[in-house]
């Protein structure tokens, strides 16, 4: 759609301001009285009330970034291309901390305040629903990391030499204007210019890399779809690598020097760990791959999209853990949080499955160990399918239960029907979202079993299940 010319907004502006009996009538000619209504400020998901925003979707995401490691200020321009699902007056955006100079919808200026973490934006003119849009922010600041409910650094948190980014559950509005919920999913162009020296790592493919005055632009390319949590400009000095596997899938991994020589024998099995988990899981979801190994005390890694993101070298378990998560949690996002044993449980099924099946413990095994604990233990803290709050979401319970009703279910399925549920799962879901129900649903379906026993003892029963 083409956007109106500032010559044709500033002559109607002059029209109206001249006529103003008539300025109902003439806005009405003009297609913009529509009644539209305020988008809603959050995504509707209890655990996060204001992550992500109600009335339109995101399309695309054009960042335009630089960031000074040396005073760590971030400069930025974020152009979404969204679609409205409501008629809209006015949308949200989630974006906490920095300073928004100017913000323009479809070309025009638009007014815009903050309200905590919530970038309100008021377009000249209702957007319609079903129409496209576009939205330009312009920004600025020192990007601070927020604090989740569970007390982990979430966001741009600056390193020593640059800055590891990651944005799961919340904290992607720490660094650039969106719908921050997995409900909405995009493709990304990301720019970033980091001073010479210094390198800038994002999901995808790497399109093209320029030096010019002592800075060098990185520019990435996601064209799957994306939740803004997974989206990452991890930033540091990086020995960088890049190859092509025998699947086509295009590897680009950057370690921090500090972090080589730990990292290079697990980095090494990535190949041989993505396509075995492509015959376990079905293809590769993505046409990228890789790692971004920094030097940070974090206290986590991170699945962003094709090329996960760890604090220090991993260890062989966490490089399975997070590439399991491309097609668990990645290529078939949450619709809401409470789901997260979609993403955890299932990226810790893998692990087991990849001990067993390369010489470690079955995972019958791995899943006794955990049942022999007693009644009282943490891990029956709560039921992963139900965490009841944010501050749950990367505990124990969603983690090892999780990974333990996808046992019950493989022994109640049989191995035959199980693996195919989960390749059924990333096939029917790729690219898109999946809820537990709908998992239910299929693992019924392919075993012919009724299952809805199993599922809602292991996944919604309170307290310690009796095993099967
Ligand atoms: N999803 C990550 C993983 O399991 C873990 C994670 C992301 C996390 N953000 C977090 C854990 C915040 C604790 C706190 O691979
Ligand atoms: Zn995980």
């Amino acid at each position: 759609m083409t956007p109106p010319s500032r010559l044709h907004l500033r002559h109607r502006t002059a029209v109206l301001a001249t006529l103003p009996v008539a300025l109902a009538t003439l806005v009405g000619a003009a297609g913009a009285t529509v009644p539209g209504k305020a988008g809603a400020s959050g995504a509707g998901d209890p655990y996060f009330p204001l992550s992500g925003n109600g009335g339109y979707h995101v399309r695309h995401y054009d960042l335009t970034l630089r960031y000074d490691t040396s005073d760590r200020h971030l400069d930025g321009r974020a152009a979404l291309s969204a679609r409205a699902t409501e008629n809209l007056s006015r949308f949200d955006l989630d974006l906490k901390g920095l300073k928004v100079t100017r913000v323009t919808v479809d070309g025009a200026p638009a007014a815009f305040r903050r309200d905590g973490q919530e970038l309100v934006v008021t377009p000249r003119h209702t957007l319609r629903a079903g129409r496209d849009f576009r939205v330009t922010v312009t920004y600025a600041g020192t990007p601070k990391p927020v604090t989740d409910p569970d007390g982990s650094a979430d966001g741009w948190i600056p390193t020593d030499d640059g800055a590891f980014v990651a944005g799961e559950p919340q904290g992607a509005m720490t660094w650039f204007p969106a719908n921050s919920h997995p409900k909405d999913t995009s493709s990304y162009d990301i720019s970033v210019t980091v001073p010479q020296g210094r390198t800038a790592v994002s999901n995808g493919v790497l399109l093209g890399r320029r030096t010019e005055h002592g800075r060098t632009t990185f520019h990435w390319r996601e064209t799957q779809p994306m939740a803004a949590y997974l989206a990452t400009v991890t930033i540091g000095k990086f020995d960088v690598e890049q190859y092509t596997t025998h699947d086509g899938v295009h590897v680009y991994n950057a370690v921090d020097p500090r972090e080589a020589s730990a990292a290079a024998p697990v980095l090494k099995k990535l190949p041989s760990v993505l396509s075995w988990e492509s015959k376990l899981f079905g293809p590769y979801p993505f046409r990228s791959a890789g790692s971004i190994v920094d030097h940070a005390s974090v206290g986590y890694a991170l699945e962003t999209q094709t090329r996960p993101l760890y604090d220090s070298a991993p260890d062989i378990g966490t490089l399975v853990h997070e590439n399991a998560h491309q097609w668990f949690g990645d290529s078939v996002a949450l619709t809401a949080w409470k789901d997260i044993w979609l993403n955890e449980g299932f990226a810790t099924y893998a692990e087991w499955l990849y001990t067993e099946q390369h010489g470690g413990d079955s995972a019958q095994k791995t899943f006794d160990a955990l049942y022999a604990r007693p009644a009282g233990d943490h891990l029956w803290a709560f039921p992963p399918g139900d965490p009841g709050s944010g501050g749950n979401i990367f505990d124990t319970p969603v983690y090892a239960r999780g990974a333990m009703t996808l046992h019950e279910l493989r022994k109640a399925a049989g191995d035959r029907d199980f693996f195919r549920i989960l390749r059924a799962w990333t096939a029917g879901h790729r690219g898109g979202h999946g809820t537990t129900a709908q998992f239910e649903a299929l693992a019924e379906r392919i075993s012919g079993k009724r299952l809805d026993g199993l599922f809602h003892t292991w996944l919604f029963t309170k307290g310690k299940p009796n095993s099967a």
